[in-house]
């Protein structure tokens, strides 16, 4: 027995790891695919638009560097720290109060359609989904199973963190959690191990996950399921997949007719909802009509698909930006 092996969690290959873009190169995110979503959604450059994930204010500060004197942008992030960033990034803008063509919005995009003055006047909607760089490698945010931070993953203040969905959760649920949002062939055995390990200790830190992880999965396989179940725990954490579908639905009531929807996104379950929406909306339906009226309302679509395939990042921006690599851009625009 002497001879028997300590088991240890062992570490990712280091070949296998992301060729990580150092951070003196953006100062807070690169923003991804910035021409061809700016040539798609501008269309009046003294229209409004509504830029529903902020972040470092990539695109929101293109779009005013564009945009005419009356234009306005309505911008929105549930991370504080996006908001503070953009606060100083575009101070000279803010100062102008009202007649600022930027409005920041520390809420999620989902509350877009409760802001009265932008309803049905809208030229476009931008949403840029997922994480931001920063918030990616910010050490506390436990996004990232690179580095050890506690168990968050929350874009705002509210709601459940990952650590408590992790150790309050039962197996069945999070098996489901990293099966749907993950799409985890070890779905099963993860969560058994991590409930398995949380009756010895509470996972309280990225690194206990990733322990569990690892613990689990063959060491060839291993990279490929990390970044699966911190992307399925992100998305449950958050309610990212009811959030944009809930959004997609009432961006409609948001858009003026005309007005163009763009939005990237960085993973199939994503990319699917927006897919399946955008379709759905561009199908004939019969309006709805004020009951008195007798006659018979013609079917019609309310979106027209403007990119029936995805838009993807150049070859060029690959090799500038690697994070850009999963981006998938959908466009359509209100009748
Ligand atoms: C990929 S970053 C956007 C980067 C931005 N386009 C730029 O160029 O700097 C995504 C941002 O969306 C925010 N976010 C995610 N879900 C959100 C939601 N439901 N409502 C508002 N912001 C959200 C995140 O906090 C993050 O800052």
């Amino acid at each position: 027995m002497a001879n028997k092996k300590k088991k240890k969690v062992s570490r990712l290959p280091k070949k296998k790891e992301l060729p990580d873009i150092e951070p003196a190169e953006y100062d807070y995110h690169l923003p991804v695919m910035l021409e061809e979503t700016l040539g798609y959604l501008l269309q009046d450059l003294n229209g409004i638009y509504v830029d529903g994930t902020l972040g470092g204010g990539g695109h929101t500060g293109e779009i005013l560097n564009r945009l005419g004197e009356t234009g306005q942008i309505f911008a929105f992030d549930k991370d504080e720290q996006a908001i503070a960033h953009c606060e100083k990034k575009f101070r000279g803008e803010l100062q102008l109060g009202s007649a600022s063509r930027l409005k920041l919005h520390h809420l999620s995009f989902e509350k877009a359609c409760g802001i009265e003055e932008i309803q049905g006047r809208t030229n476009g909607i931008l949403l840029d989904l997922g994480l931001s760089s920063r918030q990616l490698d910010e050490s506390r945010r436990g996004f990232s199973f690179r580095i050890n931070s506690p168990l968050d993953m929350r874009f705002g203040a509210e709601g459940q963190s990952a650590e408590e969905i992790l150790n309050h959760a039962n197996e069945e649920d999070l098996e489901r959690i990293l099966r749907i949002y993950g799409e985890e062939p070890y779905a099963r055995l993860i969560a058994r191990r991590i409930t398995q390990q949380r009756r010895a200790f509470p996972l309280k830190t990225t690194y206990h996950l990733r322990g569990a992880v690892e613990e689990t999965v063959p060491e060839k396989l291993r990279f490929k399921s990390l970044a699966r179940v911190f992307q399925a725990l992100r998305i449950a954490v958050n309610s990212e997949l009811d959030v944009l579908e809930n959004t997609l639905k009432n961006s409609v009531r948001i858009l003026a007719p005309g007005g163009r929807i763009v939005v990237m996104s960085y993973h199939s379950l994503e990319d699917r909802i927006v897919k399946t929406i955008f379709r759905e909306f561009a199908k004939p339906k019969i309006k709805e009509l004020p009951n008195d009226n007798s006659i018979q309302a013609k079917p019609v679509p309310v979106l027209k698909i403007i990119t029936p395939k995805p838009i993807l990042p150049t070859d060029e921006e690959l090799a500038r930006n690697p994070r850009s690599r999963s981006a998938k851009t959908r466009v359509a625009e209100k009748l």
